[in-house]
């Protein structure tokens, strides 16, 4: 792996999603849990899950811990009252993920959701040849159908706030196929397809979702990134997918899960509002958009 690594520099963030509400699946670690610190030092308050009791304390109180002392000790910016971090386990391959969630969005935050991170995906290998049907079932339920699920119940219980955004992490694999991730890369590449949809639907020209007018729905093309469930694949595997990737990165490094969720906090901006129905490219030019 190389050894060029970008040091990020610490920077007190405007505080511009106070009293604001994000739901990020797989908050407790990686770049889930990026994407919750960026919102959260932000003022934003968060709904993250995790699979089991560890990852929910690592969510409200690991999380909520490092929000207070990295992003508000010893600068001159309080932290806000009214910013709750907590969580819930919430199963990605369960048919009882988004209401599960749904429960929790209700009684910790009033029914409010202005940020819905769908980050946890189901990650691991299915080779052409090998799969049975549980295993095609179980990665489209975890990569497509709990997410859309999720979205309807914040759509039909009006949930979803004016300006909203749904970000969809989505992955490079999608675009450059290996036998290994079929179904995989179907799911990631049924997500793009989501957020455009999402994204023409929200947007404020249907007047049946007028109440979520301005919203946002956009996906992250996601590169390698050092994260637990890449860096626990074997030496050899890293090093092929290193091999695959980096002569068309124009960074040949692995990406943190900090690059990602810069790119995330962005597209939750208002200074994003006109950025949407998107595959954003976040992989060091790993993907050039426009240029396939
Ligand atoms: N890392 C990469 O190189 C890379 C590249 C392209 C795309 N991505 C995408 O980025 C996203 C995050 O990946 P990551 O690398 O950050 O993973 P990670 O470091 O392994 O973190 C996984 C997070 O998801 C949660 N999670 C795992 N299984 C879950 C399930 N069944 N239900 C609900 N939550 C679950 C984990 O919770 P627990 O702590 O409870 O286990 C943890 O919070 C995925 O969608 C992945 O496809 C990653």
């Amino acid at each position: 792996m190389s050894s060029i690594k970008i040091p990020l520099t610490p920077r007190v963030r405007e505080l511009d999603l106070v009293d604001k509400v994000a739901v990020v699946t797989g908050a407790s670690r990686g770049i889930g849990r990026a994407i919750a610190f960026n919102l959260a030092s932000r003022g934003c308050s968060i709904l993250g899950t995790a699979t089991s009791d560890t990852g929910v304390a690592a969510i409200a109180k690991g999380l909520n811990d490092e929000v207070t002392s990295r992003a508000f000790e010893g600068t001159s910016r309080q932290r806000p009252a009214r910013l709750l971090i907590t969580a819930v386990v919430a199963d990605i391959f369960s048919t009882e993920c988004a209401s599960i969630i749904t429960e929790e969005v209700t009684k910790s935050f009033n029914g409010r959701v202005d940020i819905f991170i769908n980050n946890a995906g189901a990650i691991g290998t299915d080779t052409i040849g090998e799969m049975d049907v549980n295993h095609v079932q179980q990665s489209l339920l975890a990569n497509v159908q709990t997410p859309v699920m999720i979205v309807e119940e914040f759509t039909r219980r009006h949930f979803f706030q004016p300006n909203s955004r749904i970000v969809y992490i989505s992955s490079i694999r999608s675009h450059f196929p290996w036998s290994e991730h079929l179904v995989y890369s179907a799911g990631k590449s049924a997500g793009e397809s989501l957020c455009r949809t999402w994204a023409q639907a929200f947007g404020g020209k249907d007047e049946r979702y007028s109440f979520m007018a301005g919203t946002t729905a956009n996906s992250l093309s996601v590169g390698l990134t050092e994260t637990d469930s890449m860096m626990n694949c074997p030496p050899d595997i890293l090093k092929q997918l290193q091999n695959e990737f980096y002569p068309s990165q124009s960074m040949p490094r692995f990406g943190q899960p900090d690059d990602i969720a810069d790119i995330v906090g962005l597209l939750c901006s208002s200074d994003a509002r006109w950025i949407t129905g998107c595959v954003v490219s976040a992989s060091g030019g790993g993907i050039k958009i426009g240029s396939g």
